[in-house]
């Protein structure tokens, strides 16, 4: 009687013994399994930030929307009585708002936001419409050996704002007057509520330098980009009628049709649209 007791007992620590061995084993692959998924998830988002892929990414409405088109009724007719002036372009709700100009002179219209932005791997967004153009012009760059990415896409007004008075202070720091600073900001900063930017058609793009050099990638777009739809914003020659320095790196949607036009003629946005008032 004892003795089976005894053989009962024993049977019973080793079955705990045996189930404390297996749930040690399942809580170990468990591990292992999560952390292979989180590094294998770190090193696919490490390339895509490497390379700035610009990818499939998630559309996200935004609070204030202005209606289907994007422009507002003002936008676009004030878009249209010009439009119809410029060389080639046509002026219907499909192609209209891929026009919209803003500068020193023309802010954005009140309230205008993007419909609907494309958020890219690296966080930054675009306007839905234009998404599938960049996209197509980085894989076609990248298969031609030029590596870009996206610095800066679409910005909300205060982050306009932030990026004036950083670039304000960092010229006071280098001892300009506060007036000074600001004007020389200006030559490279839209003012909020000006900027390309906020419109998210815009995007600034360098090279990702570990596989290509600045220089490389803005011959590339400057050779190339007319054929996705985008334009040279700030050209060399144009400082005058843009009102912004030359900025390399700095492509402006406008469609294929008007950046073809524009491009090859050597032309602005302002010139093309017949506003260089
Ligand atoms: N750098 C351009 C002009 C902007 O701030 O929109
Ligand atoms: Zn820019």
């Amino acid at each position: 009687m004892e003795k089976e007791r005894r053989v009962r007992a024993e049977r019973a620590r080793a079955r705990k013994r045996r189930e404390a061995r297996e749930r040690a084993v399942r809580l170990t692959m468990a591990l292992v399994l999560c952390m292979a998924a989180a590094f294998a998830g770190a090193m696919l988002l490490r390339n895509h930030m490497a390379n700035g892929a610009v990818e499939a990414g998630t559309a996200i409405t935004l609070p204030t929307q202005v209606p289907q088109g994007g422009l507002t009724p003002a936008q676009a007719e004030y878009l249209a009585a010009r439009a119809t002036t410029a060389p080639t372009a046509e002026p219907d709700a499909e192609t209209i708002w891929k026009l919209m100009l803003v500068n020193a002179r023309y802010a954005l219209p009140e309230g205008y936001a993007p419909t609907e932005l494309t958020v890219l791997s690296n966080g930054q967004s675009v306007d839905k419409r234009m998404y599938p153009a960049l996209q197509q012009m980085f894989d076609d760059a990248r298969a031609q050996g030029v590596y870009p990415k996206v610095r800066s896409g679409y910005r909300t007004s205060e982050q306009q704002q932030e990026l004036m008075d950083e670039r304000i202070a960092g010229y006071v720091e280098e001892g300009y007057s506060a007036e000074e600073a600001a004007q020389k900001a200006a030559e490279y900063v839209a003012q909020p509520g000006h900027s390309e930017h906020e419109t998210g058609l815009a995007v600034d793009i360098n090279a990702n330098t570990d596989r290509s050099t600045s220089d490389e990638v803005y011959s590339w777009l400057a050779e190339h980009a007319a054929e996705y739809g985008f334009i040279l914003r700030y050209p060399e020659d144009k400082v005058e009628v843009t009102g912004i320095g030359y900025e390399p790196w700095h492509y402006r949607y406008v469609g294929t049709e008007a950046a073809q036009a524009i491009m090859s003629a050597g032309i602005c946005l302002e010139e093309y649209l017949g506003v260089t008032d």
